[in-house]
Parts: structure tokens; C-alpha cells; sequence
């Protein structure tokens, strides 16, 4: 196989990471498929480089410049593959836009991806975080993917339980997965749709709208509506969406913390444990819409940090410190970073 894409060097990546952190990459090859990985894997000098693999750069945090190779995942397409066991299966390669794709699923009369709706990124970087919005996760809706074993040079096949799919997490995260990269990924569709209303305030946006038998699209229209509402468009403003993780407590922890402040948000899950709202706590130690240099909080979502304008990745880092410090004091909470942090 020979990879027709040119090594790069010195390459900026301030247009490929929606933070707009102006890190360069040491040497930068854009990946259209398999070919370009196997010619990595089968040079020497290349294989033995520190390795990033980039897709939309949408929850990614740079903090120095890459010293290594990064491989920019950047095929296209996207095909209907066909009905199974009630399903409709469509596959598409890992540098589609996400929302693009989610938007053809829904042009093609599919429904079932219309919560993901207006998420930055790709389709490739979906499964390693298990990108989740408005009640449905990317699991919800995987059917499996195709990944390139840069150790062995296979090309591997891997359903749902393979990739161990958690709250913003997935195998690709663990040492185990950090040598596949992901190629393309199928999901699985509902032949017959229903609308998932289980997070309350899409419910509410819904009926608000005067949706009663709402389509899929019309719930992607609100999705986007709730969206571009509450966080801000990396076009405009650098951010990674959510950059923290909603941590989980214990219920004693959660109950203690409840006598104390009774407006607390949390959610029970399935094994008892209490998942509370990061975006509350920020908010509640009085971050909102506050900054540190060129690093801010988003006024409209606690949650999201944001690049004013020049910020550094040590910018950014300072202000997660200590917005993570302020948080751990009052609720005795720790916040975990949703970005990684190159
Ligand atoms: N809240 C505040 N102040 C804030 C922000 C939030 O009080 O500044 C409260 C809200 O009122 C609400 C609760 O915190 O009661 C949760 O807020 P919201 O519904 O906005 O969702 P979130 O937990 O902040 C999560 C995901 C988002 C996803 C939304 C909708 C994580 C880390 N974040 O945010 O995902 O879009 O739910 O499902 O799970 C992302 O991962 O990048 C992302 C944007």
C-alpha cells in the first residue's frame, strides 16, 4: 500500500482544534484511510514518533506544542448499508462532520441521532468519548466500527462491548485501545422510531414549540435551538464544549452535601450512586462569566470555558485549577477535565 498523502512539518493546528490554542505539530499527515497508517506503522523513524490522532479537535485542550506526528483523520463518506433485525445499519468514515452526517441520517428519513444534533467534531471521535447529549449517547445508537491496529497493522472489526462504552468513555481511552485508530463506524437505526423526551428539557422545548406528534427532525431543531442558546459556537468563540466531566458521588456524600445546600442537582443512577451537575457547583462558587487572562467561563453555561482571545493552553489550565480548587473546598467534589490535555 502507498500512502499518497505528503508528511507535513511544522504544521499549525489553531485551525484544527476549537479552542483555538495556536499549538504546531512537529510533523502533521492527513489520513484518508488505512494506506496512510500503514505506511506510519512500516517506517521506522515514523512508528517509533509520539502519535496524536486528531479528528474535529473539538475536546482537545493543547498545552504545548506536539512533538511528535499527528495523524488528522479526514476520510469521507457515508453510506444506507441495508436493514437488519429492525434496524437500519449506515456507515460513514471517520472525518465526516458529525452534525453533517447526523443531518443527512434525518434528510434520508432516519431517525434516532436527532439529540446528537449540532455536537462539534466527527464521526470518528464520537465512540472514544461516547459522545452523549439531551439523552442519547453514542452507544445508544453504535452498531460497531472499524479500527486500524497501529501495532499490528490489522484492520479490526468491534462491536459495542468491545469498545466498553461509559460515560464519556470508551476502550480508545484506556492503554489497551490507544493503538486503534478508528477507520469508519456503523449505527444501528430504528426501523421504528420513537422520540426519546427523556431529558426533561428537551421535553419541555418540545411541547413549548407546539410540537404533538413531533418528527425527527423537528426534535433536531429543537436540540439545535436548546444549543445555540446555551453554548457558545466554536466559529465565534474558542471552547470544548464541557470541560468538565459531571462527577459522581456517593449517596452519602450527595445526601450530606443535600442538608447543606437543598437546591443541589443530582441524579440517581442505576447502582445508587448520585451524578451532580458540574455546571452548578462553577456556577454556585461564583464563576460564571468570570475570567483569568484570555481564559473564561462562558456567561451562559458554567460549564463551558472559553478563549477570549489569545489564550495559551497554560491559560486555560490555570483557570480549570483553580475553579477545580474552589469547587473541591465548598462540596468536597473533584472535578475531572472532559478534554484531554496534549
Ligand atoms: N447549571 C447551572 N449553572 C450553569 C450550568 C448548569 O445551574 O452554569 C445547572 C442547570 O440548570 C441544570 C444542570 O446544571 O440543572 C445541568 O445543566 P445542563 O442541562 O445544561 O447540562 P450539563 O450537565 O451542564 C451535559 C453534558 C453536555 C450536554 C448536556 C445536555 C456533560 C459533561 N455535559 O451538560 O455535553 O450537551 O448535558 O445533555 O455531561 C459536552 O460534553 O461537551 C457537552 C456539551
Amino acid at each position: 500500500m502507498q500512502a499518497n498523502q505528503p508528511i507535513l512539518h511544522d504544521f499549525s493546528l489553531a485551525s484544527l482544534n476549537t479552542f483555538r490554542i495556536p499549538a504546531r505539530a512537529r510533523h502533521y499527515l492527513r489520513v484518508l484511510g488505512a494506506a496512510e497508517l500503514d505506511a506510519v506503522r512500516r517506517d521506522p523513524a515514523l512508528a517509533s514518533l509520539p502519535r496524536l490522532v486528531l479528528g474535529g479537535g473539538s475536546n482537545m485542550l493543547f498545552t504545548r506544542d506536539f512533538d511528535g506526528i499527528v495523524l488528522h483523520m479526514a476520510g469521507q463518506g457515508k453510506e444506507v448499508l441495508g436493514e437488519q433485525d429492525g434496524r437500519i445499519l449506515v456507515r460513514a468514515q471517520a472525518g465526516e462532520n458529525w452534525h453533517a452526517f447526523v443531518q443527512w441520517t434525518l434528510a434520508q428519513g432516519l431517525g434516532g441521532m436527532e439529540n446528537l444534533s449540532l455536537i462539534p467534531g466527527t464521526v470518528g471521535a464520537a465512540p472514544i468519548q461516547n459522545v452523549g447529549a439531551y439523552g442519547t449517547e453514542t452507544k445508544d445508537v453504535f452498531h460497531s466500527l472499524t479500527a486500524y491496529d497501529m501495532t499490528s497493522g490489522e484492520t479490526r472489526t468491534l462491536d459495542a462491548a468491545a469498545c466498553r462504552f461509559a460515560y464519556r468513555d470508551s476502550l480508545f481511552k484506556h492503554p489497551e485501545g490507544r493503538e486503534l485508530v478508528v477507520l469508519d463506524v456503523t449505527f444501528a437505526l430504528p426501523a421504528a422510531w420513537q422520540p426519546n423526551l427523556r431529558y426533561a428539557e428537551l421535553a419541555r422545548a418540545v411541547e413549548e414549540a407546539g410540537f404533538t406528534s413531533p418528527t425527527p427532525q423537528d426534535i433536531g431543531r429543537t436540540v439545535e435551538a436548546i444549543r445555540r442558546r446555551k453554548l457558545p459556537d466554536p466559529a465565534e468563540i474558542g471552547n470544548a464544549g464541557s470541560f468538565f466531566k459531571n462527577p459522581v458521588v456517593s449517596a452519602d456524600h450527595c445526601a450530606r452535601l443535600l442538608a447543606q445546600y437543598p437546591e443541589l442537582v443530582h441524579h440517581t443512577q442505576a447502582d445508587g450512586s448520585e451524578k451532580l451537575a458540574a455546571g452548578w457547583l462553577i456556577d454556585q462558587c461564583g464563576w460564571k462569566g468570570r475570567a483569568m487572562g484570555a481564559a473564561g467561563v462562558y456567561p451562559k453555561q458554567a460549564l463551558v470555558l472559553v478563549n477570549l482571545g489569545g489564550a495559551q493552553g497554560e491559560d486555560v489550565v490555570r483557570l480549570a485549577r483553580a475553579i477545580q480548587a474552589d469547587v473541591a473546598a465548598k462540596y468536597g467534589v473533584e472535578l475531572e477535565p472532559e478534554p484531554v490535555f496534549v
